[in-house]
């Protein structure tokens, strides 16, 4: 072989090389399995391609030893919500679930029942945030007013008479709970007008109303709940009435709502629906 040819011989061997790396390049730039480099063969200056030595071969790894992984960074997660920071079985707890299975004691007064309107009382932790979620409401036109708080066991007697002489009894064990069975007593729900729409209050047409639409969307950035809505009727045992707030606290609400929890019963597990204990 004369010099010039084994100068030609070595540029195409060359150019061979330079284009498989190339290759090889590419296919890792497209995102795919790390593959084990493929050892080049080298090219004398004499032009002669000289396989690769069992030295410099990369061993491929077995299948029970995949290729060594970056440790993907773990977020650090917020502390679960501690459901069991209040009971649901005491009157007085901010967390007390009542309904047709679970009674309120007819002897059971409040501690600490303070005014919120002429004739209109609940327990001394939900009045300011009762007052600022008002506050809140008026610059959206949202004009509440305050209907119904505490009620005694006596009251609520009174009440669910009345409605079910008024409306009959089917009406009544869907609108009005039976006395020793209304959140009424514990203080902690209030019953909220619409200004705006009188004719509104105590009714279904009530959501509809800009005061309704707008306790819907916010009632929870203060501490409240609407108890009774359409999605859990079959869970309350109440038909939706969008004027009964229930306060539980702004953590619990804020839960509640970012978790989509739509009834304190499922957020506590509690059982309830529209049988009443007892028969
Ligand atoms: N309206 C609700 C269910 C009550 O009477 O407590
Ligand atoms: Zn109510």
């Amino acid at each position: 072989m004369t010099r010039r040819t084994v100068v030609k011989v070595a540029l195409v061997s060359l150019g061979v090389a330079a284009l498989a790396a190339g290759v090889g390049a590419a296919a890792g730039a497209w995102g795919e399995d790390p593959q084990p480099p493929v050892a080049a063969a080298t090219v004398s200056w004499e032009g002669v391609l000289t396989a690769p030595t069992a030295a410099s071969t990369f061993a491929a790894p077995s299948a029970d030893e995949p290729p060594a992984a970056e440790p993907t960074p773990v977020a650090p997660q917020p502390p679960a919500f501690d459901l069991a920071r209040h009971p649901t079985g005491d009157p007085a707890s901010p967390w007390v679930v009542v309904n047709k299975q679970h009674p309120v004691p007819a002897e059971y007064v409040p501690a600490d029942l303070v005014d919120v309107a002429p004739g209109v009382q609940l327990r001394a932790d939900v009045a300011p945030d009762l007052t600022a979620m008002i506050d809140a409401a008026a610059p959206a036109g949202a004009r509440l007013g305050i209907l119904s708080g505490y009620r005694s066991y006596q009251d609520q007697a009174a009440t669910r008479a009345a409605i079910e002489a008024r409306r009959g009894f089917d009406h009544a064990e869907r609108y009005s709970a039976r006395p020793g069975f209304s959140e009424h007593q514990t203080g902690l729900a209030v019953d909220l007008g619409s200004t705006t729409q009188p004719g509104c209050d105590l009714h279904t047409c009530f959501a509809q109303t800009v005061e309704g639409a707008w306790l819907a969307e916010h009632a929870w950035e203060f501490g409240f709940v609407v108890r009774y809505t359409e999605a859990n009727t079959d869970v309350t045992g109440y038909a939706p009435e969008g004027w009964h707030l229930r306060w539980v606290g702004r953590e619990l609400a804020a839960h509640l709502h970012t978790s989509g929890i739509g009834s304190l019963e499922e957020a506590f597990g509690v059982p309830g629906g529209p049988v009443y204990a007892g028969g």
